[in-house]
């Protein structure tokens, strides 16, 4: 019986083998990447208790070196697992990892820190927790299990350190909370009386992340980068992940470096207070995500994680489960209201074989036309263009709430006016499976409304998958944009990561086609509408094989 060998992708991060989850402290330091991650060295699945920080490094973000585990629940502040944290480089160079331990049988959650033991060694293989930890414990109006979370630390205007951390503040029915704690040393920590955020709507929130951006139209926009660190002169981004929906929201707004207070800046359908109203980087299946100003390339840039969409029982006969996205370049849009987000460019180096270099193309009506040589391993890079909108369909003001809903109402199957148009990917030579990643455009008050969808519903000929559509609106002015929109999709067996209009809005999906198994997958354009769609350029190119965290020997 071959496990999942033909869904294993070849050029996301995961483990050699067992269970991964969030991904954790990544950072640039001496030449090096770091990502560390949340392990279960003992299989694959969760278990709570064993989590550790898997450690792996890079040179280039795509091919990865495993190293030792780097933290291992056995001192008395973790002996119950060591959870998520994030990565400071203090003064000096020295880098400290700040996580969360838990404890003892009530789970309770406090937060260590740990440093390198030898910091001249390259890799930093060895790390080691103070006996002093926990450097932060349990607050008193927060019940045990959620308390955790820490970001990097960043100074402010008084010198002094400050980090967020997640908390449910007022007892078991409390309010999801975004602490801020301060400290001169690294070591002492105090609580702000005021957390930077809180969100009345939803119970917990995991995992935040603060982080400025460069405004268009200034120097640092120009040059496409905010430096790593928050202050009072810049906008900033706040992620938040929302436990009961699993998904990551985000918000641009002001970070007051005074109070420690962040107003996010809503527009449209948006809230303030409900934080599920957010933007999202990913519509499709990702989680806890984390970023990292990367000082060799002057960006930032997103980790996030993409668990398995099968059964537990698929993850156990597998061996592993659980992928993280190719790392993403994230700055602010021109339009200064939404972030966009691409592959770093590191990824092209495995492009081997250009399959397809197309323009002036088209799609009819009706049209499926194969990318010959593109499969299970490839990039696509395309740009449509609609000739009319005039066939477009009239948008429904109920379901600007609710894209996810129409993606499924509209599938790629349903027939429409403008669109639906795109790829299928991971597709079998029959098309009997295939995955479909597409727009479809509205007319709306007098403006068009472009939705985007990766439809799963016939991704794979097995039961007990998720396969229910992903979709969201492509916050474009498509007339202005010479009714264009580019689509850049990453196919890896089981991933599919696509980015619309430039990385505005992104869809990252897990598929489980049984051919895939044994057959090669295919890539074909398609076009469901009722008038022709241009394609004016596209390129495709097939993808190698990263060395990602490759056993040797053995
Ligand atoms: C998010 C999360 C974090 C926690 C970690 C434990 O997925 O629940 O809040 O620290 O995973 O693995």
């Amino acid at each position: 019986v071959r496990h999942g060998v033909g869904i294993r992708p070849a050029y996301h991060f995961l483990p050699a083998k067992n269970w991964q989850n969030d991904p954790n402290g990544p950072m640039y330091h001496n030449g090096v990447y770091h990502l560390f991650y949340q392990y279960n060295p003992l299989g694959a699945t969760w278990g709570s208790g064993n989590l550790s920080w898997g450690h792996s490094v890079s040179r280039d973000l795509v091919n990865w070196a495993a190293l030792d585990i780097a933290l291992d629940p056995t001192a008395p502040f973790d002996h119950n697992g060591c959870w998520s944290g994030s990565t400071t480089i203090l003064p000096g160079g020295m880098p400290a990892l700040m996580y969360t331990g838990r404890i003892d049988n009530a789970k309770v959650q406090v937060q260590n820190v740990a440093f390198p033991r030898n910091p001249a060694d390259p890799l930093l293989r060895d790390w080691v927790k103070p006996a002093y930890n926990p450097v932060i414990s349990l607050p008193a109006d927060v019940p045990g299990e959620y308390f955790r979370d820490p970001t990097t630390a960043w100074v402010g205007r008084d010198s002094m350190w400050r980090m967020a951390i997640a908390a449910k503040v007022g007892g078991p029915n409390g309010i999801a909370s975004t602490l801020i704690y301060r400290s001169k040393d690294f070591r002492h920590w105090k609580r702000n009386d005021l957390p930077l955020y809180t969100s009345r709507a939803a119970s917990m929130v995991e995992c935040p992340d603060l982080f400025p951006v460069a405004e268009p139209g200034t120097e640092e926009g120009r040059l496409g980068y905010a430096s790593g660190t928050a202050s009072g002169a810049m906008r900033h981004v706040l992620k938040l992940s929302v436990t009961n929906m699993t998904q990551d929201y985000y918000a641009i707004g002001r970070y007051d470096d005074v109070a420690d207070t962040f107003v996010p800046e809503v527009d449209g359908e948006r809230s303030v207070e409900d934080c599920r109203t957010w933007r999202r980087f990913d519509y499709g299946h990702v989680y806890a995500s984390k970023s990292f100003f990367d000082t060799r390339k002057n960006r930032r840039v997103l980790w996030a994680w993409a668990s398995e969409s099968d059964s537990q029982y698929d993850d156990l006969a597998r061996g592993w489960s659980g992928v993280q996205i190719v790392p993403r370049k994230v700055w602010l849009d021109g339009d200064g209201k939404q972030l966009r987000q691409w592959p770093i460019e590191e990824i092209e180096t495995l492009r081997r074989k250009r399959v397809a270099a197309l323009q002036e193309a088209h799609v009819n009506a009706g049209g499926v036309n194969e990318i010959s040589g593109a499969g299970a391993q490839t990039d696509v890079d395309a740009i449509f263009e609609i000739p009319s909108l005039e066939e477009a369909e009239t948008f429904e003001p109920n379901w600007l709430l609710d894209p996810q809903k129409l993606c499924e109402e509209k599938g790629a199957c349903v027939p429409g006016g403008v669109g639906p148009f795109g790829l299928l990917v991971m597709a079998s030579g029959d098309l009997r499976e295939h995955t479909a990643v597409f727009f479809r455009v509205f007319r709306h008050n007098r403006k068009y409304k472009v939705l985007m969808c990766t439809d799963l519903t016939r991704s794979t000929g097995r039961d007990k998958v998720y396969k229910a559509p992903y979709g969201g609106f492509v916050d474009i002015d498509i007339e202005q944009h010479q009714r264009s929109i580019s689509l850049r999709t990453l196919i890896d067996h089981s991933v599919v990561e696509s980015f619309g209009g430039g990385g505005r809005t992104c869809i990252t999906a897990r598929v489980y086609p049984v051919h895939a198994e044994n057959n090669n997958s295919h890539v074909f354009l398609f076009n469901n509408g009722t008038g022709i769609v241009k394609v004016s350029r596209l390129e495709a190119w097939t993808l190698a094989t990263a060395a990602v965290n490759v056993v040797h020997g053995g």
